[in-house]
């Protein structure tokens, strides 16, 4: 391997450019030429691609967002679109790939491997954390103090009006941010897509909070749950309790953005180095994750089928806190 490609796909993540800033350092450390694809699968197939030299690189590894840019291919989704991609990265004589993105784009990587055989590591670069072959995906602890910065303010709001706020995170399918963004933000309840909470048991919840004499109620909806989000279920629940003073708000995109933490960073660059030294390696088709401090390499098809768990010791203490 002399020349690696590296590109960031689908919904950016904060400390994604230090992932990519430690492929290119690596890179340059191992000699290697590291080339940029902007746009994720799009770039390759519009041959965006440039040459990555330090200077691409400076200032980055505190900035949110992705200077490679990124997006959701549907070309790339399709056979012809693989094949003018296949066909850019010979013309640049690339011939291995650092993929930094969530499933759809790890998925990507795992079908180019098996169509071309170009060698690929992926980066788990993504809010949900809902990566199998990773305790931690780059951008969720960001996301997760994000979210729980701006409940705090609303809990401000909703105290002074002893008001009931239904608070919807992201996570696509996944709960792990309304876990986490829960328990640090002394949720009454947290709705996950993994385990259903009937609305009458979320009344009993609010009810026994009432005559706690709670001042506030933070209620805290994962995005993707069968019942519906957060505005849905503060409807069911504004007609059983019409006495209370009901407030939604949807944090939405903001979640996704800012400077990465400093777990981010240091996560970030810890995979981004790894990866590089993955495929030195001959570790292909593989993602490189981090499980119990340690950096791990799982093959791609796991990282993406497999089902990653949320901790029900997490929501064992969610529910003692919240009683
Ligand atoms: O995967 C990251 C994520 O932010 C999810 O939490 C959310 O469901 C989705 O992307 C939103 O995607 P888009 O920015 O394309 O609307």
């Amino acid at each position: 391997i002399k020349k690696i490609g590296v590109l960031t796909s689908g919904g950016d993540a904060p400390g994604m450019n230090a992932a990519i800033r430690a492929v290119v350092r690596a890179g340059f450390y191992y000699n290697l030429e590291v080339y940029g694809i902007y746009r994720g699968y799009e770039g390759m197939i519009n041959d965006d691609i440039r040459k990555m030299d330090s200077r691409s690189i400076a200032h980055v590894l505190e900035r949110g967002g992705t200077f490679l840019k990124s997006a959701r291919s549907q070309e790339f989704r399709t056979p012809e679109g693989r094949k003018k991609a296949y066909d850019n990265l010979r013309k640049h004589g690339i011939d291995a790939l650092v993929v930094i993105g969530g499933d759809g784009s790890l998925t990507g990587a795992h079908l180019f491997y098996k169509e071309y055989g170009i060698p690929a590591v992926g980066l788990p670069g993504t809010i949900d954390n809902d990566l199998f072959g990773t305790d931690l995906t780059i951008g969720f602890d960001t996301a997760c103090n994000t979210a729980i910065e701006a409940i705090d303010k609303i809990r401000d709001t909703a105290t002074s009006h002893d008001r009931l706020f239904f608070i919807e995170v992201m996570g696509r399918d996944a709960g792990f941010i309304a876990i986490n963004a829960g328990i640090g933000s002394a949720a009454a309840a947290i709705l996950i897509p993994e385990k259903k909470m009937p609305v009458e048991s979320l009344i009993e919840r609010l009810k026994s909070r009432e005559k706690a004499k709670k001042e506030s109620n933070i209620v805290i909806v994962a995005e993707g749950g069968k019942s519906g989000g957060a505005a849905e279920i503060a409807e069911k629940v504004q007609k059983i309790l019409p006495t209370y003073d009901i407030k939604v708000t949807i944090l939405g995109h903001l979640q996704r953005g800012g400077a990465p933490s400093a777990f981010d960073r240091t996560l970030a660059s810890k995979l981004g180095v790894s990866a590089v030294e993955g495929l030195l390696q001959g570790k292909y088709d593989v993602m490189v994750g981090v499980i119990n401090n340690k950096v791990v390499f799982t093959p791609i098809k796991r990282a993406i089928v497999d089902d990653k768990k949320v901790d029900e010791e997490e929501l064992r203490i969610a529910a003692i806190l919240s009683t």
